[in-house]
């Protein structure tokens, strides 16, 4: 899909501020690109795209889940989790978007996961500290990734600040998100 079409479906779907979001993931995402050697283009299509299921209603991403054949355990979260995977499916099926990266991107930027690809990687980051998020923290995270340049250990951050929130929530977690945790934990 060319940057062109991806805006205006974006655009079309989502409410301003949250189109204003995707396209600062999608600069952020570029960004990186740079810094990290990875694919620009790809990464921007992705920023631009990753939200595009977010504010679909539980019972059409649930449907989404079941025609898609996505991970069946996926019915058991709430959109902030489902919209990932749902979007990257839309995408796919519905878009004709044939780039297993910027599948993989969209699907696992609400979750995380071991072994992530750098776009992956790019967006999980990219869509945590856009200009916009002003979260407590964030701007520990932006330096991490502009200044010391580790884009692993910006990941095991994320994954650990998610975590403890999610705990302290009482949410029941993901699986992949604490293999993501445990993965660049390691590796950071
Ligand atoms: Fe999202
Ligand atoms: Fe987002």
């Amino acid at each position: 899909m060319k940057k062109k079409k991806a805006i205006k479906i974006v655009e079309e779907k989502l409410p301003k501020k949250r189109f204003e979001h995707s396209l600062r993931v999608a600069e952020t995402a570029v960004k990186m690109a740079e810094i990290f050697g990875g694919d620009a283009e790809r990464v921007e299509i992705a920023g631009i795209l990753h939200d595009y299921a977010k504010y679909d209603g539980l019972s059409k991403l649930y449907q989404k889940v079941t025609k898609y054949e996505l991970d069946n355990a996926l019915l058991a979260y709430n959109s902030e989790i489902l919209h990932g995977p749902v979007g990257a499916a839309i995408m796919k099926h519905e878009f004709g978007v044939d780039d297993e990266e910027i599948y993989l991107a969209i699907y696992h930027h609400t979750t995380g996961r071991n072994q992530m690809t750098l776009s992956e990687k790019i967006i999980f980051v990219a869509d945590y500290i856009e200009p916009g998020r002003t979260q407590p923290g964030v701007e520990e995270i932006r330096t991490i990734v502009f200044e010391e340049q580790k884009l692993d250990k910006a990941i095991y951050e994320i994954s650990k600040r998610t975590v403890l929130y999610l705990v302290e929530q009482d949410h029941v977690i993901y699986p992949l998100t604490i293999d993501c945790l445990n993965y660049y934990n390691l590796e950071k």
